[in-house]
């Protein structure tokens, strides 16, 4: 039976460390840490997550500031607004939310945020840093760092020797993800919709990571005995065993037949999820704090 990773757990305690971080950074230098998250349209889920992030921000002691622009907003609006945000010195994060709507040209918009102040790691630059290796000075996507938080509260700081698979190859989590295994000195695959003999692929995986957006795609002879299996997917399935009309939250891994191979696991939900934006507010916080120079605190 495989150990239950307690996302809940693990993002409480770097929820802790931002807050110590924030509250210091103020009292030392005066300086309130500053996250805008910004959204276009009214895609409910988007709104749920957002409405989350500015919540947390909130809990951190940050200076929390949302902008919600109609659907019809146009490319030169929201660039303006962007710009606005990367001169305004009491902002140290700026996040927009995916996906825009259709009519938007989202790159164009995620690569006119300072690299600085992109909490979210898409940039580039910070993309490009952790191509190459630097894990120091740029700022890494929120879920893949999340998740790379649970393979080490697993495994440790050191994977040699280890294979890691990572189904996915998105830029917002399966290169970034893959990056940060390989930087650990694991063996890496990246494997996605277009790999032959995706299940045997898997079962090599000492650490297998999900992020396809199938839910529970992933079964247990998918798993070789005694894996770390990370799950990231998120999907609303209908449960009419709870009801009629019900439904429940489901990852990419079927976890209940997973659970009785695999040597660890995260749950969904309360794995990967709150990893998300508790990493958000600790790279928020570590952009306020290269403002002015100070001794980063560490996740
Ligand atoms: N939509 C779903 N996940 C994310 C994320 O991590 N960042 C942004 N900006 N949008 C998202």
């Amino acid at each position: 039976m495989a150990k239950m990773i307690d996302g809940k757990r693990a993002a409480a305690a770097v929820i802790e460390t931002v807050k110590a971080a924030a509250s210091r950074l103020e009292q030392t230098k005066g300086v309130r840490t500053g996250l805008a998250v910004v959204i276009v349209g009214d895609d409910p889920a988007s709104h749920t997550y957002v409405g989350a992030k500015g919540r947390m921000a909130k809990e951190c002691g940050f200076n929390s500031v949302q902008h919600t622009l109609p659907a019809e907003t146009t490319q030169d609006e929201l660039t303006k607004l962007v710009q606005s945000l990367n001169e305004d010195p009491s902002i140290h994060g700026i996040l927009v939310q995916l996906p825009l709507p259709k009519h938007l040209n989202s790159d164009a918009i995620i690569q006119s945020i300072r690299p600085d102040k992109d909490v979210d790691g898409l940039h580039v630059v910070n993309a490009g840093k952790l191509a190459t290796g630097d894990l120091t000075t740029g700022l890494i996507s929120c879920t893949p760092a999340g998740a790379m938080l649970l393979v080490r509260s697993i495994h440790g700081e050191d994977l040699s020797g280890l294979n890691a698979v990572v189904i996915g190859r998105s830029n917002l989590f399966g290169k970034p993800m893959a990056q940060l295994l390989l930087n650990a000195n694991a063996t890496v695959t990246t494997a996605h919709s277009r790999t032959k003999n995706l299940s045997s692929v898997a079962r090599g995986a000492d650490i297998l990571v999900a992020a396809v957006g199938r839910p529970e795609m992933v079964k247990a002879n998918w798993i070789k005995p005694g894996a770390t299996v990370i799950d990231v997917g998120i999907s609303r399935i209908a449960a009419p065993e709870r009801g009629e009309g019900k439904s429940r939250l489901v990852g990419d891994v079927a976890y209940g037949e997973v659970l009785q191979n695999a040597g660890a696991i995260t749950p969904v939900p309360g794995g990967v999820g709150p990893m998300t934006i508790a990493m958000l507010m600790a790279n928020t916080v570590v952009a306020a704090h290269r403002t002015c120079g100070m001794i980063l605190p560490e996740f």
